[in-house]
Formats: C-alpha cells, structure tokens, sequence
C-alpha cells in the first residue's frame, strides 16, 4: 500500500466534496488503487470549524501547502485566476504536482505553466464538464485516434435555461432567475450565459484533441441571452432543440472554435440531454462518434474529477499529462467558419417580401433548406409584421453576415434578425 497526501487550496464545495469521497470512499479506493489517500493539510482564507477536515492541519495561507514537506500533491480549488495562477506556479516550481478544476487558469496560462515545468505533474480533468471523464478519454482511451470534432453541451448553467425555456415556454430572463434561486447561476451570471465559462473548457478540449496551445482567444464566443422562446418553438417545428455548444472541429481550411447558441436535430442524442447536465459528442477516425453525458458541476461530481487526477498523479508518478504544439493547424478566424443557419426575419405582410428575402440571400450564395411564415409578431402595425423563418445550407460566416446586414437594411424588415446557427453532427 502507497499512502499520498494530499494538501488542499480551498474549502468550497468542491474541496468539501473531495473530504466526503476520501473519507467515505477511501478504503475502496485503497483496495482497487492500492493507494492509500490521507489529507495532510487544508489551506483557506476563512477557518470552517463546521467542516470535517479528516485530520488535516489548518491554515489560512497558501504557502504552508507547498512549503509542507509531507504534501505529496496540491489540489487548487480557490477558483479565480490570479491568485491560483500565483499558486499553481509556486507550487509546480517547488516540484509540488497540482491537481486544479481551474479552467480559467488553464485555458490562459495552461501552456506556460505545462512548458515551464514540465514532468512535475499538472492535472486538470475536474476543469472540463465535471464528473465526465473526457480529458481522460481524449488522452488515454481515444489517444489512438485522429480527431474530427469534440462537441458539447458544456454549461450546465445553459443547457438548465435553455430546457427551462424549452419545456415551459419560460422566457429567458425567468428561466435565468429560476436557475438563481436553484444555485445553478451566479448573482452575475455573465460567465455562464454569455459563453466565457463553456469557452474556457473548449479552449481545453481543442488544444487536446488537435495538439494546439490552449488559446481562450481563438474562440469565438456567443452566449444565450438572445434566444426567445419563440425561436425554440420555431425550432422544434423544424425538428431541432437549441442547445448551446462548444465547437471544434478539424476541416480541410483548419481548426473551428466556437460557442454560441445551436439548433441540433432533435434524433440526435445530445438534443435529449436536459437541465444542467453536460454531454461531449466526439467523433474520431477509429473509434466513430462516441457521447459522454453526465453532471457538469456540483461539488461531488467534481471532486470525483478530481481525485481520479490525484490517483493518476500517485501511480504515473511524474509522467506529464500533456504535451502541445505537434501540430501545424491553425485555427480559422469566424468568418471563415462553415454553418446551416436559422434565421428569424421581422418583415412587413405585404407581397414581394419573401421574394425579396429569398434574392438577398441568393446574391451571396445563401442557398435555403426551409422556410415558414409565422402569425403575427406585431399586431398593431399596419401593414403587419410576421416572421419568416428560414433554414440555410451549410453556408460561410461571412457570407450570411453580409447577407443578413443587408436584409436589416430592406425598409420591409422591421427589426433585428435572429440568426443562431444549424449543425447537423453528423
Ligand atoms: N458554472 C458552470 C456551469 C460549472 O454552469 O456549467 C462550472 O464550470
């Protein structure tokens, strides 16, 4: 039997979840492992005497955890960015490996500190999509494989609105509020529904399954606040739930990544996936498609994340998790990006309008898949206003762009277009 101590940044929940696993779950995992998990030191500003640290010693700095001669690994669960960025690195330069669920971190300034101390050890699997194993399965079990796309549902945040708003018609700014008063969202919730919380862990899964550098900027991101219930409904008459999803995908111009809203099919798996759960959709050459579904948070869930990095830490010993920079692909500025789109046009009733939409959009190449006209969006206009909904084929970003700017232009649109892309997966 191996003992490895661990020394803990943080008493959050998730830090909390790791204390409830090891001491619950620690014999199974000493029998299956052969490791034997104790905690040797826990680290926060505030003391939790409500909190059963298993024995730990207590400090308010930091620094004690690495400067603890008996701390085998270092978990940071502070969250943040500056001062874990502070303490990762301390930690790694003082040859401490880390085990972080900080995606912030990693998307930022993962390559930095994977370059500048490599073979000390630097896990990160709690970072993306919680309890589902898939940076696991993008570097051990799908490791054979050359990537084609890595899809997800990777805010939990998102994908409860936007089910909230599916199943109960709710409005988006109601169905947020719900998720508040559940604990799902944050009082500023501008990470989750504007896209930087999923664009984060894109960041991380591209740089994986493509063998690029981890670059938060290399993703376009969209978040959710635009999506109506009235696009939902629209939606699921053409046979597609909106999901928001993180893209990337390799294709023969280079690398996609992108976040945004997105109408998936409703017979594909992922579309059925509800409330705060995550799914991961990856195809590969090998292996096929392969869907990964699971809770995305939560302190349990991530902790069980997190100590399978701690256990990978004990038995690889200073084996390095990752490396990047093999490949030679880039990836593409937006409006170089290929999408189906859907769009939602606020136009005058009056004869030629379709016409007229049909020509903007044929002059850049657009070319429609479907189309329908919905009731009255503003009754008290003279004339009307409906929407027209239209599906496009697979067109450019830029051209739908160009296309769509115009169309607002036309003194027969009567407002802001919606545009939310269409991705078929298969
Ligand atoms: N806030 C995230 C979510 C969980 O809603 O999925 C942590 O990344």
């Amino acid at each position: 039997m191996t003992s490895f101590r661990l020394g803990i940044a943080g008493l959050g929940t998730v830090a909390q979840g790791v204390l409830d696993i090891v001491r619950e779950n620690g014999s199974v995992i000493a029998s299956r492992t052969g490791v034997e998990l104790t905690i040797q030191r826990v680290a926060s500003r505030t003391a939790r005497p409500d909190v059963d640290l298993c024995g730990a010693t207590f400090s308010t700095e930091l620094r004690d955890l690495i400067d603890d001669p008996q701390v085998d690994v270092v978990l940071e669960l502070i969250g943040g960015e500056t001062v874990a960025r502070q303490f990762i690195g301390d930690a790694l330069a003082a040859g401490k490996p880390v085990v972080t669920a900080n995606k912030a971190v990693i998307a930022a300034y993962g390559n930095e500190l994977l370059t500048q101390f490599p073979g000390v050890g630097l896990r990160f699997e709690a970072a993306v999509a919680g309890a589902i194993p898939i940076i696991q399965a993008i570097r051990s079990g799908l490791v054979a494989n050359r990537f084609e796309h890595v899809v997800g549902i990777i805010n939990g945040t998102c994908n409860y609105i936007l089910t909230a708003m599916q199943e109960q018609g709710a409005a988006f700014e109601d169905a947020l509020a719900r998720a508040q008063e559940l604990g799902y969202a944050e009082a500023d919730p501008t990470f989750d529904v504007d896209g930087i919380d999923a664009a984060h862990k894109l960041a991380i899964l591209l740089g994986l399954a493509f063998d690029v550098p981890f670059n938060f900027d290399d993703i376009a991101i969209e978040g959710i606040r635009g999506v109506t219930p009235e696009d939902i409904q629209y939606a699921e008459e053409l046979g597609y739930r909106i999901k928001h999803l993180g893209i990337a995908r390799q294709t023969t111009a280079g690398l996609e990544a992108r976040v945004h809203p997105t109408l998936v099919p409703v017979q594909q798996l992922i579309a059925s996936v509800n409330g705060v759960l995550n799914a991961v959709l990856v195809k590969t050459d090998a292996a096929g498609d392969t869907l990964f579904s699971g809770p995305g948070a939560g302190g349990a869930a991530t902790a069980s994340a997190v100590l399978s990095d701690v256990l990978a830490t004990a038995e690889a010993g200073e084996t390095p998790t990752w490396r990047s920079g093999e490949a030679e692909l880039k990836v593409l500025p937006v409006a170089e990006t290929y999408s189906a789109h859907y769009l939602r046009i606020p136009a005058l009733d009056e004869p030629g309008v379709f016409a007229q939409v049909a020509n903007a959009l044929s002059r850049y190449g657009i070319s429609i898949e479907a189309a329908i006209q919905k009731g009255l969006q503003d009754h008290a206009s003279t004339p009307p206003v409906v929407a027209i909904v239209i599906l496009t084929q697979v067109t450019r970003e830029a051209d739908i762009a160009a296309a769509v700017a115009e169309l607002e232009d036309l003194p027969q649109v009567a407002g802001e277009i919606a545009r939310i892309r269409v991705e078929s997966l298969a």
